[in-house]
């Protein structure tokens, strides 16, 4: 099957968060917030409720990438802390999905041994959540969010619903 990106098209304007400006969330449609240049990102609301797609992200990266990088994007002695990663590398929305949907070797890690990230492209676990992981990552690494599952969410919408059943297509 054809894996589809998604991309909404800006709906809904918020009102000013106090995030950086690269992060901040500017419009909203269906439970999934855009920054300005339309790339998915998180929001945060004062009492901490995280949106859908922040908590879905960070389910998935703790079923699918976390043995590799460590809990809470922090790292570990084999796969960098992408919670820094994201920031240090300036891996934006297009990378990121290039390079978990394609890996990459040897240019995270200091030392001898080789340094493989496997590509996921063809695991619908992973790509059909990249958004969500993307989202997660980015709030983690601006420190949006601390360690730890996200104690209150919003609810799941309709779309994010949709479009991983889609996605995801029937179970086999
Ligand atoms: C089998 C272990 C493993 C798993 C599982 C894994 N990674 Fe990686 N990943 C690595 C290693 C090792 C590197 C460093 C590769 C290199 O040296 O370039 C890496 C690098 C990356 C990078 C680039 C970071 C940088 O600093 O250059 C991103 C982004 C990334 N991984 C995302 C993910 C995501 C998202 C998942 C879960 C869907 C995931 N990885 C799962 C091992 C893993």
């Amino acid at each position: 099957m054809v894996l589809r990106f998604s991309m909404f098209a800006a709906a809904v304007l918020i009102a000013g968060s106090a995030y950086a400006a690269d992060s901040k969330a500017v419009s909203e449609e269906d439970g999934k917030y855009l920054d300005a240049d339309g790339n998915p990102t998180y929001n945060i609301q004062a009492d901490g409720t995280v949106d859908w797609y922040t908590y879905s992200g960070f389910r998935m990266y703790h079923a699918e990438c976390h043995v590799c990088h460590g809990p809470d994007a922090m790292g570990s002695t084999y796969a960098p802390a992408l919670k820094d990663s994201l920031k240090q590398k300036n891996i934006d929305y297009y990378k990121f999905q290039e390079i978990v949907s394609s890996g990459q070797q040897n240019t995270a890690v200091q030392g001898g041994s080789a340094s493989v990230m496997p590509a996921f492209g063809t695991n619908l676990n992973v790509m059909c959540f990249i958004d969500d992981l993307y989202v997660y990552l980015r709030a983690r690494s601006d420190d949006a969010i601390g360690r730890g599952r996200p104690a209150k969410k919003e609810t799941k919408p309709d779309a994010a619903r949709k479009y991983q059943d889609e996605c995801l297509g029937p179970p086999k």
